[in-house]
């Protein structure tokens, strides 16, 4: 806990405060919704009330049927269920190959690690420099052993959106599930199950103002996935275990509060950080924004200051109460570029000089002109105690587009 200054929090892609009406609703279902949702007397089937009233609010938020949205405790089990589900149940049909992308997030990518050492093939696609899967990388990747295609909505570092729909095209020719990780989109900007033409889409709690360790697995009618956790009949036979009311019933108060507010707040934060880009730009020499040329959700950018290390940065910020995050994480004393903007092919240096704010709900444009102030002279500051490198590289080329066979995904630094 910081005492006595001013903090901002530019950190909203880790985890965001829970809005005040959903600690209200939780603290009320946590004193008052205490029956297990199974149980057949009046206080189960006020549990269970609360819970299709939440399950309603998820679907809405994503334009799914109510029947279609299985409750998880958060992103990371999603991805799990959707991945380890969709390979298992595949298996029948010899489609033992898992397709996905070098820029997902852990969650994913060490899900498809393990399944690597379960004798399934994990195919990773790269992307461009912009941090953008190509459509001609899945064609060339695609085969009728594919048994799910696993792409990422958003990215969670750079906020690059990915062509879903016109990859889960593609994943469907070759008769492939598509999934896609919308931890960074759902509850954040519009989302549409029907309109994207996928099968799967994992969501979060935590990123749109609910409570952590609270999530949804949409699963469109008629798909069939292996249950991930085995146990009783919860969830219509799909995720076992006695629901999480409380954490549920914020969710569904988080997702209906989203969909309210989702255009709006989408115009007012894109202006923000677009606001914060420019000056950026104009204020501190030597500065890129990362896979600023992609379409990207408008709450996210990630700015590399040449010659500052990114963790220096982070914490001279954090002195000054301002709360940002590193595309890098510290692994063995050296500062190790993270997965995503290595992925991208960006120079060493830029990766490791780079920064991500994230905006939301409680972010003011007073708070941006603050960042505005503070910025240029801690990076002025910190290049000053190093020797800056002479030339910095823009190069904004493709990076290779064949499928490689990864067993290592990146750096564990998760959020
Ligand atoms: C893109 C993405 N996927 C998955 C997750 C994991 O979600 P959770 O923290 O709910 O497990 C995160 C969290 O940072 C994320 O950003």
């Amino acid at each position: 806990m910081i005492v006595g200054i001013v903090r901002n929090y530019f950190d909203y892609n880790a985890t965001t405060p829970v809005h005040p009406e959903v600690v209200e609703a939780v603290a009320r279902a946590l004193a008052d919704t205490f029956g297990n949702a199974s149980s057949v007397h009046g206080f189960g089937q006020q549990a269970k009330a609360a819970l299709d009233e939440a399950r309603a609010s998820v679907a809405d938020l994503i334009g799914a049927d109510v029947a279609e949205v299985v409750f998880t405790a958060g992103g990371t089990e999603s991805d799990n269920f959707a991945l380890r589900g969709a390979a298992e149940a595949q298996e029948a049909r010899n489609r033992r190959r898992i397709v996905t992308t070098a820029i997902e997030h852990e969650a994913v990518l060490n899900t498809c690690r393990h399944l690597g050492r379960r004798g399934y093939t994990c195919t990773i696609l790269p992307v461009t420099t912009h941090g953008v899967v190509t459509p001609a990388a899945l064609s060339e990747a695609m085969g009728d052993d594919v048994a799910v295609v696993s792409v990422m909505h958003a990215n969670n570092e750079i906020g690059t959106v990915q062509p879903i729909e016109e990859l889960a095209t593609i994943a469907h020719a070759q008769g492939a599930l598509f999934h896609t990780d919308a931890v960074q989109t759902a509850g954040k900007v519009p989302v549409n199950v029907r309109a994207l033409g996928i099968d799967l889409l994992s969501l979060s709690g935590h990123k749109f103002y609910g409570p952590k360790g609270s999530g949804a697995l949409w699963i469109r009618r008629g798909v069939r996935l292996a249950p991930i956790l085995t146990g009783g009949r919860h969830e219509r036979n799909r995720r076992a275990g006695t629901e999480n009311v409380p954490g549920l019933v914020g969710l569904g108060v988080a997702a209906r509060l989203a969909k309210a507010s989702l255009v709006g707040e989408g115009i007012r934060l894109a202006a923000m950080r677009d606001r914060l880009e420019r000056t950026v730009l104009e204020r501190i020499p030597k500065t890129t924004v990362n896979g600023v040329r992609a379409l990207r959700v408008p709450n996210t950018t990630n700015i590399s200051f040449e010659g500052v290390e990114a963790e220096s940065l982070l914490i001279a910020l954090d002195l000054e109460g301002i709360a940002v995050s590193t595309g890098s994480a510290c692994s063995s004393g050296t500062l190790e570029p993270s997965h995503v903007l290595k992925a991208m092919n960006l120079p060493t240096g830029r990766a490791q000089n780079a920064i991500r704010f994230s905006l939301g709900r409680g972010t003011t444009d007073e708070e941006i002109d603050r960042l505005l102030d503070l910025l240029p002279p801690i990076v002025e500051k910190l290049r000053s105690l190093v020797r800056m490198p002479k030339t910095s590289s823009l190069v904004e080329a493709h990076g290779p587009l064949t499928t490689l066979t990864v067993s290592s995904p990146g750096s564990s630094h998760s959020r």
